[in-house]
């Protein structure tokens, strides 16, 4: 039997640790963690990441600040904004939601982030301990980490000599879940839009991640039987069938067709998308903590 890999339950027990850890350090050391979530112009999608995050924030018993800048800001006021936040002691973890209007330098504005408050993880420093191996010591991006924690379910915490193949190469994702999986000792490949017959090197995959940005693209047929599928992908469809101007969401695997022959593997909703907000509670407990020493 498929296992379907409730990505929900596991990351409502990943809160759960990281709250317990909270209680802790307030209760031991007197420091609460902090977190500061920063969005620039009004994108609905961002909006809605922005508020849960703040509220998993809070019920993580963090302390919680939300900055809500209008579109238009000027880059060196988001950058003077950082410079606070990386220079107030109450605050631990700083992100900063992407996309950022174009008036705007992401780069920029991602390396102006203390790396060691920088709870998403893409600052160079972070990257390159990433890259290097040093990785427990690196803030890692939390869709790859949360990915990886569920891969690490059901296949156990050592994957030494499995293929893994990952869809896609963007530096949110795909690169740095790559990075994970060979630090676990997988033979890695990162397959993207000119990759040759991606459905025979999907068929090579012991472990196949999905996170390319397109509904249902990778078919059943591509799956290896018995092969960890981890579906990154959230994309809204239009769904007639449900009446009109109804929508539904789909990852980038063709569930219905994949399920049967995988081992196991995310749905969507509640696989990695639940997992992504648990690991930026942890990534900050993490900051956190180590400022307490
Ligand atoms: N936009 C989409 N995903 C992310 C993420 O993981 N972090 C930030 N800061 N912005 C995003």
């Amino acid at each position: 039997m498929t296992d379907v890999i409730d990505g929900k339950k596991v990351a409502e027990e990943v809160v759960a640790t990281v709250r317990q850890g909270a209680a802790k350090l307030i209760a031991e050391v007197g420091v609460t963690p902090g977190i500061a979530v920063v969005i620039v112009g009004k994108d609905p999608a961002s909006q809605v990441y922005v508020n849960s995050k703040s509220r998993k924030a809070k019920e993580c018993g963090f302390h919680s600040v939300q900055h809500e800048l209008p579109a238009e800001t000027p880059e060196d006021e988001l950058l003077s904004l950082i410079g606070d936040l990386n220079a107030d002691p109450a605050i631990h973890g700083i992100l900063v939601q992407l996309p950022l209007p174009k008036q705007i330098d992401s780069a920029r504005v991602i390396q102006a982030i203390s790396p060691d408050k920088d709870v998403d993880g893409f600052h160079f420093v972070n990257v390159g301990k990433l890259g290097t191996g040093e990785i427990a010591s690196a803030f890692v991006p939390c869709t790859p980490a949360g990915s990886m924690l569920l891969v690490e379910r059901v296949r156990g915490r050592d994957l030494s000599g499995l293929n893994a193949v990952v869809v896609g190469r963007s530096n949110i994702v795909g690169k740095p879940m790559a990075n994970l999986l060979l630090a676990a000792n997988c033979t890695v490949t990162i397959a993207h839009s000119r990759t040759h017959d991606l459905p025979a090197l999907c068929r090579t995959a012991d472990i196949l991640v999905a996170a390319v940005g397109r509904p249902e693209m990778i078919r059943g047929d591509w799956v290896k039987p018995g092969a960890t599928v981890i579906d990154v992908g959230i994309n809204r469809i239009d769904a007639p069938e449900r009446g009109e101007g109804k929508t539904r969401l789909v990852g980038d695997v063709a569930f219905d067709e994949a399920a049967p022959l995988a081992g196991a593997i995310t749905p969507v909703p509640g696989g990695v998308g639940p997992m992504t907000i648990a690991m930026l509670m942890a990534n900050t407990l993490v900051a956190a903590c180590r400022t307490a020493g």
